[in-house]
């Protein structure tokens, strides 16, 4: 508790705790991801909307592109400080020169793998390369912030001399890099608390989470006093990536009670645009943003969290943008059906309700997840109300060998229509997956977003299980799944399946 008011004083002595993203330089450098120039200027007008206070949003000697982004993205006006990383070399810190950029985030390694097998150079040699580099900026009028790459792999003494020269130099900031992620919160917390003996200038943090500790450790460099922490959108970024702007907030915002000047209620759309436009899937359980990050599933926890969400909910999912979900499965109570059919207008006797129950218990101890679409397909059943499938197969044909693409051709009745076409795909079942979902686009966007198959019984003939879970365009899901010999005619019926319930919700 000392430590959260001796920050909340030194909040009040700083007057302000600096956010600096770097989503669109860092986070870009995960594997994978390149960014347009318009997703970059999308997600930089999303991180002013926040109030970040800076955004760095490239490293512009790498490319036109890179130089085009950071020249479009400036003529937005943002609030933000626009930031531009540059090695300490004349040509790079004239490319940021050319973007009319004026806050430069320079680096070089300082370790002695950096120094020995990257750079080949001597500590002298980086030393007067780093200061040559600042003197050149400033001259240019830039604000500076310099970054020893590796520095907690780096020689102390050499760090804190490489630092003193930057800052005589004129750097207005050091960053201190956690290259490969390997502190641990205490050896951050001393770290920070040496360098801030040392230095005169504002400490920042740039840490990676090899370890899953980025976070905790930018915490503490806080605590010992940084002033500056770098961040990306989801924590992206090379290997397990850098500190998770949104984990580093909320906990700024709500375990240290600090007042940050952001809106938080932005934190969650931004990660789901980030994840969309990266293809970075977050796993369910990713604080703050995950899509189970306010779920409940079991019976305790939802009777809890119906009488009062604060039982089982650090904060409401509001104060970020997400919404509170109650799922189904094997753990769900009585209380927890009976909301999920009031949130629906459901209304049914109790036998009807039993069998709601039954089924969804049957399905979670099959290890299966239960959508709303499912539960809202097995409730319209259970009240007599099922409408007839919306779509049927009428026919299928697949083409498949060595060399060849494998083609099938799928004829659906959809809504009384037949309909037929051929697709090719990397497998039999990847091209009717593809023939399916062609057909139906006049009626829904469907993507397979799980595909399972599992044999449940032995020999050439065994009977497959597909188990699938598909998504619409407005995030409707719904699970579907089949039992055949052939795994083509099971996939295709597992997925059929799942389109007919999630089509049912949307005409309910
Ligand atoms: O992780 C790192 O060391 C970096 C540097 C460019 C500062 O991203
Ligand atoms: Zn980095």
């Amino acid at each position: 508790m000392n430590n959260v008011n001796n920050l909340k004083k030194q909040k009040n002595i700083l007057n302000s705790i600096k956010i600096f993203d770097t989503t669109l330089r860092d986070g870009e450098q995960a594997p994978g991801v390149a960014l347009t120039t318009d997703e970059k200027i999308q997600i930089a007008q999303k991180l002013d909307n926040l109030g970040v206070d800076t955004i760095e949003l490239g490293f512009p000697a790498v490319s036109e592109g890179e130089k085009n982004s950071a020249k479009l993205i400036r003529e937005l006006g943002l609030n933000a400080n626009l930031c531009g990383l540059s090695r300490v070399i004349k040509n790079d810190i004239d490319a940021l020169i050319d973007c009319d950029l004026t806050y430069m985030h320079t680096f070089i390694g300082t370790s002695p793998l950096h120094r020995d097998y990257k750079l080949k150079k001597s500590k002298e040699e980086i030393l007067n390369m780093t200061v040559e580099a600042i003197e050149y900026a400033k001259d240019h009028g830039i604000t500076t912030e310099f970054s020893a790459e590796d520095a907690t792999r780096t020689e102390q003494d050499y760090l804190i001399d490489i630092f003193k020269a930057a800052e005589d130099a004129g750097a207005d900031l050091i960053n201190v890099p956690d290259t490969v992620g390997i502190l641990i919160p205490s050896s951050a917390e001393t770290l920070i608390a040496t360098l801030k003996e040392e230095l005169k200038s504002p400490i920042s943090v740039h840490f990676h989470n090899d370890f899953g500790l980025a976070v905790a450790n930018s915490l503490m460099a806080f605590e010992a006093g940084a002033k500056q922490a770098h961040l990306t959108v989801n924590g992206i970024g090379e290997r397990g990536g850098n500190a998770s702007l949104e984990e580093f907030i909320m906990s700024l915002v709500i375990a240290y009670g600090i007042d940050l000047d952001v809106d938080t209620t932005q934190l969650f759309n931004l990660s789901d645009f980030v994840s969309r436009i990266t293809g970075i899937k977050m796993p369910p359980n990713k604080p703050i943003v995950g899509e189970n990050a306010f779920a409940h599933e079991s019976g305790i926890h939802v009777h809890g969290v119906l009488e009062n969400a604060a039982t089982y909910e650090p904060i409401p999912p509001e104060i970020v943008g997400h919404s509170r979900k109650i799922a189904l499965g094997k753990h769900t109570g009585a209380n927890a059906l009976k909301a999920k059919l009031n949130e629906y207008d459901i209304e049914m006797n109790e036998d009807q309700f039993c069998s709601v129950y039954d089924q969804i218990k049957t399905l979670g101890d099959k290890g299966k997840c239960v959508t709303d679409a499912d539960l809202k397909a097995i409730a319209v059943t259970a009240l007599g109300q099922a409408k007839k499938e919306s779509i049927k197969l009428l026919g299928l044909s697949v083409m498949s060998g060595e060399s060849v693409s494998s083609t099938a051709t799928v004829k659906l009745l959809i809504e009384d229509e037949e309909k037929e076409t051929s697709k090719t795909g990397v497998g039999p079942v990847d091209a009717a997956l593809n023939a399916i979902q062609y057909l139906v686009k006049g009626t829904t966007n469907i993507e397979l977003e799980e595909y399972h198959i599992e044999a449940i019984t032995g020999g050439t003939d065994a009977l497959a299980e597909v188990f699938v879970i598909t998504s619409d365009e407005h995030g409707n899901k719904a699970t579907g799944r089949a039992t055949r010999e052939d795994v083509i005619m099971a996939s295709v019926d597992a997925v059929l399946n799942s389109i007919n319930k999630i089509l049912m919700i949307k005409d309910s």
